[in-house]
């Protein structure tokens, strides 16, 4: 990939590296990182290294009468943020709306004061949902501009936001169609909820989980489940599926996901992975028809809190995604202690970065 931004913008660090060297030096630090615990081959799991963000959020840089789009400066250059001509990693539908709808809002001064930020949201067809978001009072007046707005990107659906204040113009959602071996899966994704960023990379991972899921028997417990991402297909692997998660609107969409994808053996609770952990020490009729064997957990960077940790230790099989090698190293500390690490993968989710996702399994 070549991207104008390249050596300006603080996001894409590796800008200067090959991209398949890059997979080679990641998966070298991962072999370094893990050299303590006995890991099977990292397996290298990639796609394509450009237009591959389906969400993104970019700063708005303000000077005279134009505006621009701004990422934080490389590290090198300092604090604060500089202004990018294109962004190289964003979705196709994304990277095309972006010059000419920053092009409509410098028109019109009402959209424009003190506009901070803009969100990106799009699927796979190309729908978008674009978040207008302002560091000034906002009320429902800016519906006439948001109008003109829409008369231009008909197919795009406008959100604003400032600070306690959300305004929904069409709807706050987006369909997405994932394609997880030769099947397509439905999801709704719901604004500012967490979805993941690389769609390809996702169903890969999925696929990935499916792969190393599929001769496990019983039941499955989900840990940070989300909107359902790998719950709805994993769910064909065992007989009931209780998943959790601390955010109620990505548990409403949940349910929603496993209606629309015919899945009618999954539970899904909104509570924090601490919560769901007591429950277990507590004897809870909730888990009492569950056979507690199998479990898979996809944490934020922070990884397993120290309760939960503790429930995930007494499953035999453990699926373990993480988006931080730091905090999967210090909870395999504890994890793989009594099991056998049966596959490390490394999603290369975030190309460019030093970022790295890894899939891990565990089986006693
Ligand atoms: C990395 S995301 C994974 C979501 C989902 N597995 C997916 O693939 O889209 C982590 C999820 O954990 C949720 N979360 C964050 N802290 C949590 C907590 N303490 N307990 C339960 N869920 C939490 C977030 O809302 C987010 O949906």
């Amino acid at each position: 990939m070549i991207c104008s931004s390249f050596g300006k913008c603080g996001s894409c660090v590796l800008w200067e590296i090959p991209y398949k060297k890059q997979l080679e030096i990641k998966k070298e630090r991962l072999k370094e990182m893990f050299g303590g615990f006995d890991i099977p081959e990292i397996e290298v799991v990639y796609g394509s290294d450009e237009h591959f963000r389906a969400r993104a959020e970019f700063r708005i840089w303000h000077e005279g009468d134009k505006s621009f789009y701004a990422m934080r400066k490389r590290k090198e250059e300092g604090r604060g943020v500089i202004p990018i001509e294109e962004c190289k990693i964003v979705d196709k539908a994304i990277y095309e709306i972006m010059t000419p709808l920053l092009k409509e809002i410098e028109k019109n001064e009402n959209l424009r004061f003190k506009l901070y930020e803009i969100d990106f949201l799009s699927n796979s067809k190309g729908e978008l949902i674009v978040t207008l978001i302002y560091h000034k009072k906002v009320d429902e007046s800016i519906a006439e501009d948001i109008k003109k707005l829409k008369d231009k990107f008909q197919d795009v659906d406008f959100i604003v936001r400032k600070k306690g204040r959300k305004l929904v113009f069409d709807k706050n959602y987006l369909i997405e169609e994932l394609n997880i071996n030769g099947k397509t899966y439905k999801y709704k994704i719901i604004e500012n909820t967490f979805s993941q960023p690389n769609r390809e990379m996702n169903q890969k991972m999925i696929e990935w989980a499916l792969k190393n899921s599929k001769h496990l028997r019983g039941d499955l417990v989900e840990l940070y489940c989300g909107n359902g991402n790998f719950t709805i297909p994993l769910s064909e692997n065992f007989n009931k599926v209780i998943a959790t998660e601390i955010n109620k609107e990505s548990i409403e969409a949940a349910t929603y996901n496993a209606d629309i994808n015919d899945r009618n053996n999954i539970t899904f609770l909104a509570m924090s992975a601490a919560e769901f952990s007591q429950l277990k020490k507590e004897n809870s009729p909730l888990l009492a028809s569950y056979d507690l064997k199998n479990v898979l957990i996809d944490p934020p960077r922070a990884g397993l809190d120290s309760k939960s940790r503790e429930f995930v230790n007494e499953f035999d099989n453990i699926i373990y995604i993480s988006c931080n090698p730091e905090t999967l190293k210090r909870d395999l500390e504890t994890l793989a202690k009594n099991r056998k690490i049966k596959a490390f993968a490394f999603f290369d989710q975030f190309p460019y970065t030093n970022h790295m996702e890894c899939g891990v399994v565990l089986e006693r």
